[in-house]
């Protein structure tokens, strides 16, 4: 694996190799044309449905139940999904090298089974679980969402989930929690990439309460129908859509829930380029390059950013009152 020095996000360089490479649009209703079987209310088998790509599927896992996933939610997105292919491709996952292919590459490494979440702090019920048994708590959705990353480009990503609200209620937080931290596995023999200093590993992130209670927040455990590929974030990964996607913590191992504002790895980094919140905003200039527009993967012209990633409607209420450009 190459090793660069450290280099802050927003480092990557259009290549055209890529565009070259930008084929399958799937559309996202593609999804859902697939032999669905009706289970209980309107829910449908995640078998047979198209998906591209090569991954397994989630019902081929042995010795896993079947799920169901819900039709299309109020929050799902209409527009085009990018391809398996470029979503599996071109990565940032600094664990496993800092070029958008190394992912891909190298997380082979890793290994998401067995693998075990601790979910703790200021909860009643505090747990240390196994993922298998934790996924089977849950129905998993199927949730299309836009996803920006802070580098100025973006992606539509079909996921397949749950809502973190289910989980954090089954762990009752206490009166005291008022935030949620999550940590990556810390393994350099997993994850190679850990043994250099780039950043301060392990990979943790954090959310306001609210923000981690709200419905649009996901723990996802597949994309596009199939079981998370690892340099995706397997096993179980954090989708929160209208931040920038590095508060997207993949490969978590640790949930704790705490009365004070925990520490992001991004911030820690670079505290001047990276805030706590890092809600998608046109207006607030990343200090080396504007946010005000982006290019969308697949695509050859930049479209503008929405604030919110598109999702004011749903959530720009957590954040009456306050300064946006100050907690930026
Ligand atoms: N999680 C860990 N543990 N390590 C990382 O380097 N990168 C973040 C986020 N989660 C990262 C991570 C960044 S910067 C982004 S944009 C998204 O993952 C990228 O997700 P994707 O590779 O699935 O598109």
């Amino acid at each position: 694996m190459r090793q660069k020095p450290p280099e802050p996000l927003g480092s990557e360089i259009t290549s055209e190799s890529l565009y070259l490479r930008r084929r399958e649009f799937i559309k996202s209703a593609a999804f859902f044309t697939g032999t669905a079987a009706a289970v209980g209310a309107g829910l449908q088998l995640l078998s047979n449905r198209p998906t591209g790509g090569d991954g397994p599927s989630l019902l081929a896992t042995p010795g896993e139940a079947p799920k169901v996933v819900r039709p299309r939610g109020p929050y799902d997105t209409d527009e085009r999904a990018t391809s398996y292919e470029d979503a599996t491709t071109y990565n940032n996952f600094y664990e496993f090298g800092l070029d958008k292919g190394e992912p891909a590459e190298n997380a082979h490494t890793l290994k998401p089974r067995p693998w075990t979440v601790v979910i703790d702090g200021e909860v009643n019920k505090p747990q240390r679980v196994d993922m298998d048994t934790l996924q089977s708590w849950f129905p998993l959705e199927e949730r299309v969402y836009r996803m920006r990353c802070v580098e100025a480009w973006s992606m539509v990503i079909p996921w397949l989930g749950f809502p973190l609200a289910g989980l954090l209620r089954r762990v009752e937080p206490t009166s005291k929690a008022k935030y949620v931290a999550f940590t990556t596995l810390k393994d350099p023999e997993q994850m190679p990439g850990q043994k250099y200093p780039v950043l301060d590993w392990p990979y943790v992130e954090g959310l306001r309460l609210d923000e981690a209670l709200h419905p649009l927040t996901l723990m996802a455990v597949g994309m596009y129908g199939r079981v998370l590929p690892n340099q995706n974030g397997a096993p179980l990964r954090l989708v929160v859509p209208w931040k920038y996607g590095f508060k997207g913590i993949k490969s978590i191992v640790r949930i704790s829930l705490t009365e004070k504002q925990p520490p992001t790895t991004w911030n820690r980094s670079n505290p001047r380029e990276y805030g706590f919140f890092a809600n998608v905003n046109p207006e607030v200039a990343h200090p080396r390059w504007s946010q005000a527009s982006e290019r969308r993967i697949g695509e050859l012209r930049r479209r503008p950013t929405l604030p919110f990633n598109g999702y004011a409607e749903q959530v720009a209420d957590l954040y009456k009152g306050m300064d946006l450009r100050g907690n930026f």
